[in-house]
């Protein structure tokens, strides 16, 4: 019996060898009576040839099609001279066929089955067990397994142990919506899936498993973009009696190892920080893209006494005038410039003004500005000068509530980088963004919401003002920004009860509620929780950044679509009304959305 050679597998020195295949075939072409069949299994290319003097066996391979299931043996030879393909790894050797094996016809793919296959997504997804043979998905596959792999072990040895945690939870929302599974044997209840094992790890820390991870399955019902899936990948850790340098120093050596094994790049360490304030203030964004410069200069102080009510408005009234100071950008057409002012309109900006600098020593004729008329020339030449703008560049005005204007001038800025060229594809610009706010405003609904989640902990010196400031409390949270995304974030965790109740208290949650909905937190802090804090790496993001995917679905093998549906099993789907019976649920309606 011969054993199985891998298709991508052969080399030179297997020439004269007997030697089996297995795979799909990929193409099959008849050169005046030759045929050459190229094969696929999971390791490469390999071309089979069969000579019109094989008789039976050439009838056999005039008969194969794309997709069909072979297992071909022969002898490997030396590929004709002038036949030699230097661009495929098994390009100098084939393997001449003296027995073909059908183990499967394929009836002819709904598309094609290569790398510049050009289906639709909705076409890829249905058929995601075909989009999977194509080589670049195989490679995604096999990344992925390569960079969790790295990650396990990098744990491992760090004294790591893999704890699972449940699937069937306690709805206790951590900011996006539950998925809910209906309790049969507690009728008129439900489980939730969750959102991340945030809960359970720290249990696990009280329980004195000391350092805790798990590649864990988490489910988030929000609205899904590009980069988020309802049921998505983290790499979750948690450490007890450490700090938070610790956690981040760990986690650096952590998304390193994952990276040497993805990316064969070893990143230098530690990772640069920047704080929460200054990340929000100088690039409009808690996930700025370092890659490039192009900081944002605030400007609110200038503009208080303009007459120009656009900007004086907002600078006098708490909000915020900026200027995104674009080196080159004066080359920029009015077409280009309405299209960024539209750009902006998508997260609330109600204009774009702009200076053209053409003659920066010549104010203010130099300038070419729909605004210029209203501002006086000290103002103007103060604006050039804190933005140290030189001739030949535009300036963009954001004038709003704050939180408008970095929105709108900190995506602006992310996309006149990438427009203008400035982002240099072989760079990972990777930064660790701290001492984040511990409370966010929610304007809607008029109250406080975590920024990270409830059981983050406050700084120490900021303890006192949970009651009395609590929206100037700096917490003890970091998140891991590459290129722009953020990958991870993690936090020290509180691990005194009347500390947890007070970040309750402050976002509305008064001690009944606490008591019912966090109980056996509550509880458990009070039988010797240690210190402890830890961080979850969104994997599923880091391996789209690194195959450059536009989307995280392309790194999973069977993502749900943009509405979390799944195309291929047709899921949700509508269940028995005996089902239905046994969980004491009754529809309110059933008409499909
Ligand atoms: P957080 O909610 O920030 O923290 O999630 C951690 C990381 O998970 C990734 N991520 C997602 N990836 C794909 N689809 C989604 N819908 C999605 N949501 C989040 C991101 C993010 O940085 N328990 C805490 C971690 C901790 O404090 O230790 C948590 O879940 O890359
Ligand atoms: P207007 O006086 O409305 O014609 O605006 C003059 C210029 O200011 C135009 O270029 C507008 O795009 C711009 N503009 C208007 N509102 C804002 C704003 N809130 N922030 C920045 N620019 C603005």
């Amino acid at each position: 019996m011969v054993a199985r050679t891998f298709c991508g597998e052969f080399k030179v020195e297997n020439i004269a060898q007997q030697a089996k295949l297995c795979g799909w075939v990929q193409t099959s072409r008849d050169h005046g009576g030759v045929i050459f069949l190229d094969i696929r299994d999971r390791s490469g290319l390999m071309q089979v040839v069969v000579h019109p003097e094989a008789g039976e066996l050439h009838a056999i391979a005039h008969r194969l099609r794309q997709q069909d299931v072979l297992e071909v043996q022969g002898e490997v030879i030396a590929r004709a001279e002038g036949t030699v393909n230097n661009k495929l790894a098994t390009g100098a050797v084939e393997l001449k066929a003296s027995n073909i094996v059908i183990h499967n016809r394929s009836e002819t793919p709904p598309f094609v089955l290569d790398d510049q296959c050009d289906a639709g997504e909705q076409h890829r997804l249905q058929y995601r067990y075909l989009d999977l043979r194509r080589p670049v998905m195989q490679s995604h596959m096999m990344l992925r397994h390569k960079v969790m792999h790295a990650g396990r072990s990098f744990l491992n040895n760090e004294g790591f142990i893999d704890v699972e945690t449940p699937i069937l939870n306690k709805s206790t929302p951590e900011g996006a919506r539950d998925y809910l599974v209906p309790s049969r044997t507690h009728a008129g209840q439900f489980f939730a899936l969750p959102q991340s094992p945030q809960i359970f790890k720290q249990l696990l820390m009280v329980a004195g498993m000391e350092r805790y991870y798990q590649i864990a399955r988490c489910f988030r019902d929000e609205d899904l973009r590009a980069d988020r899936q309802p049921e998505f990948t983290q790499v979750d850790l948690e450490m007890s009696f450490v700090d938070q340098e610790d956690v981040m120093k760990l986690s650096e050596g952590l998304i390193a190892a994952m990276f040497r094994a993805g990316m064969n790049i070893d990143l230098s360490q530690p990772f640069p920080r920047i704080t929460y304030a200054e990340a929000m203030d100088k690039y409009g964004s808690d996930k700025p893209d370092l890659r490039f410069d192009l900081p944002l200069n605030n400007i609110s102080d200038l503009m208080k006494d303009v007459e120009f009510k656009v900007f004086s408005g907002p600078a006098n009234n708490g909000g915020a005038v900026k200027v995104l100071h674009v080196p080159g950008g004066a080359k920029l057409s009015r077409k280009k410039i309405d299209a960024y002012t539209e750009f902006v309109g998508i997260y609330g900006a109600r204009g774009l003004a702009w200076i053209k600098v053409n003659d920066a020593n010549d104010i203010p004729k130099g300038l070419q500005s729909p605004i210029v008329k209203f501002l006086p020339e000290d103002v103007l030449a103060k604006i050039l000068s804190r933005c140290d703008a030189k001739d030949g560049d535009i300036l963009f005005f954001g004038a709003d509530k704050t939180n408008v204007v970095n929105d709108a001038l900190g995506n602006l800025r992310v996309k006149l980088g990438q427009d203008m060229g400035l982002i240099d594809p072989n760079e990972h610009a990777f930064v660790w963004v701290v001492d984040f706010p511990m409370f966010g405003f929610n304007e809607e609904e008029k109250r406080l919401d975590a920024l990270h989640h409830p059981f983050t902990a406050p700084v120490e010196k900021d303890l006192a003002m949970l009651d009395s400031d609590p929206i100037n409390v700096c917490s003890q949270a970091y998140d891991l920004v590459w290129n722009g995304t953020e990958i991870g974030g993690g936090s020290i965790r509180i691990h005194q009860t009347d500390v947890q109740r007070k970040v309750f208290n402050a976002l509305g949650i008064d001690d009944e509620e606490a008591d019912s909905r966090f109980g056996f937190l509550l509880d458990a802090l009070k039988y010797g929780a240690p210190p402890h804090g830890g961080l979850a790496f969104g994997l599923d993001r880091v391996l789209a950044l690194m195959v450059g995917a536009d989307s995280i679905r392309d790194v999973m093998a069977f993502p749900k679509t943009q509405k979390a549906g799944d195309l291929m099993c047709d899921a949700p789907s509508d269940v028995d009304e005996k089902q239905l019976r046994e969980l004491s649920i009754r529809l309110r309606r059933t008409v499909k959305v």
